[in-house]
């Protein structure tokens, strides 16, 4: 049996730097989904296949050779690691995410992260429909308030010049999007820990995941 730890979230919550951080300590494999859905829309982008094509999307999808490397994330042997992480790709990657075909072809390049000895996987559905049998489940959030300036806080150390307001706006909509799509919402499930870490530092959160793997592993 391959262990796994679901940690699902809403957009900028700080669930990313956690399950890396975690996979890190217990040297496991981990899996960032939401870059599979920026990478589709980004690849979308490129090539002028609207949000709501269907069928193109669906295409595009399977056509894409995605490698996760030394940290790095190519896509069809292009590094696409940075250009992903603009607001714009991840907006577009939340309207992209309400297509069935295209969740239907990532959920199975998903389940090829599943291998020994165990895997962390962060998203919006890991733990209720990508990994349901998942041996723990997290449901990780913060406050919009405090993603949108922890967002700021990333794009300004970054040297990119950023509005809180606009982020904040952006990350309501986003939740929107996901609580209420028809296709895998973003939903707490019965099983999952909650996680608010909203006055936590990364290492309490950290710390408190591997306490609960910690806890059903024994
Ligand atoms: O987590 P991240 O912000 O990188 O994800 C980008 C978008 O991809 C999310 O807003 C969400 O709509 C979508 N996504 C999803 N299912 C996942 C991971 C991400 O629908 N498992």
């Amino acid at each position: 049996m391959i262990p796994v730890i679901a940690i699902d979230g809403p957009s900028a919550s700080g669930k990313g730097t956690v399950a890396q951080r975690v996979a890190e300590k217990l040297n496991f494999h981990y899996l960032d989904s939401g870059a599979l859905y920026r990478i589709v829309a980004l690849s979308a982008q490129f090539q002028g296949i609207g949000e709501t094509d269907e069928n193109k999307l669906n295409q595009l999808t399977k056509s894409l050779r995605i490698e996760f490397k030394e940290g790095k994330i190519l896509l069809n042997k292009q590094d696409v690691t940075e250009s992903i992480r603009s607001e714009e790709c991840g907006i577009l990657a939340s309207k992209i995410a309400a297509v069935k075909s295209v969740r239907d072809v990532l959920m199975n390049v998903q389940h090829q992260f599943k291998q020994h000895p165990g895997l962390v996987a962060d998203g919006r559905d890991m733990g209720s429909v990508v990994f349901p049998e998942s041996m723990l489940k997290i449901f990780l959030t913060a406050t919009p308030e405090i993603r949108a300036q922890r967002r700021y806080n990333q794009l300004i150390n970054k040297g990119i010049s950023a509005n809180i307001n606009d982020l904040l706006q952006d990350i309501l909509e986003r939740d929107r999007r996901d609580l209420t799509r028809k296709e895998s919402p973003l939903k707490q499930t019965p099983d999952a820990h909650f996680l608010d870490t909203s006055a936590l530092t990364i290492d309490q959160a950290v710390n408190q995941v591997i306490q609960w793997f910690s806890d059903v592993s024994n």
